[in-house]
């Protein structure tokens, strides 16, 4: 795929099946990731892959923290269910240096930047993913399931697969209606 053409024409898609990446294709979603513009070169991030039992496993612990919030038997099947919308699930997290001179802000956004270069890898190589966060992204009984330290954050879940189906063209925005000159 052309760079320019993965650039205007990316999309998410929420429905991704098998076959997913491979152990060689996967390496190098996450190699993407990695090269994530990084102020002060903190690799200010971590990736947790799932595939699996892994899906299952982080499947039980968005079990575990609907429960904890008394959610009733529809709302803990269907998340623990979730992960299984992809066969690969990326959990992306930030992990910032504190009181240091790049603000923990510009740490954030680059964690942020490795979900979107591992998506546009991903779609490069003829694969979908889709960028998902949602309240259990900020729950801390997932936090301590997936072994967060206290200075991390997620900043995502990046589901990885095989699209079920082929995404409509991005609509096209206007530039001027988002840009003025100086
Ligand atoms: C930080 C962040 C969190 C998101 N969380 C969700 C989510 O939980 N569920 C969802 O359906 N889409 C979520 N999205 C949006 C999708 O990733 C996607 O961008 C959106 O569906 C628009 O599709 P497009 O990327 O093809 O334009 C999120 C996007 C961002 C940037």
């Amino acid at each position: 795929m052309l760079a320019m053409d993965l650039l205007l024409k990316r999309r998410s898609c929420p429905r991704l099946a098998t076959p997913a990446p491979d152990s060689c294709e996967l390496e190098t979603i996450l190699q993407a990731g990695l090269r994530a513009p990084d102020h002060g070169s903190l690799q200010p991030w971590r990736f947790i892959v799932a595939q699996g039992d892994g899906l299952l496993r982080l499947g039980d612990i968005y079990y575990q923290a609907m429960q904890e919030q008394g959610a009733d038997e529809a709302a803990l099947q269907k998340a623990q269910n979730m992960p299984q919308r992809a066969p690969v699930v990326i959990s992306v997290i930030a992990s910032v240096t504190k009181e240091h001179k790049v603000p923990e802000l510009e740490q954030v956004i680059s964690a942020g930047c490795c979900v979107h270069a591992m998506q546009m890898a991903a779609q490069a190589m003829g694969y979908g993913g889709v960028w998902r966060t949602g309240d259990l992204c900020y729950n801390a009984t997932v936090e301590q399931g997936l072994g967060l330290a206290e200075n991390e954050s997620l900043v995502g879940f990046l589901y990885i697969g095989t699209p079920v189906t082929e995404p409509s063209a991005p609509k096209t925005l206007l530039v001027d209606d988002f840009v003025s000159h100086l």
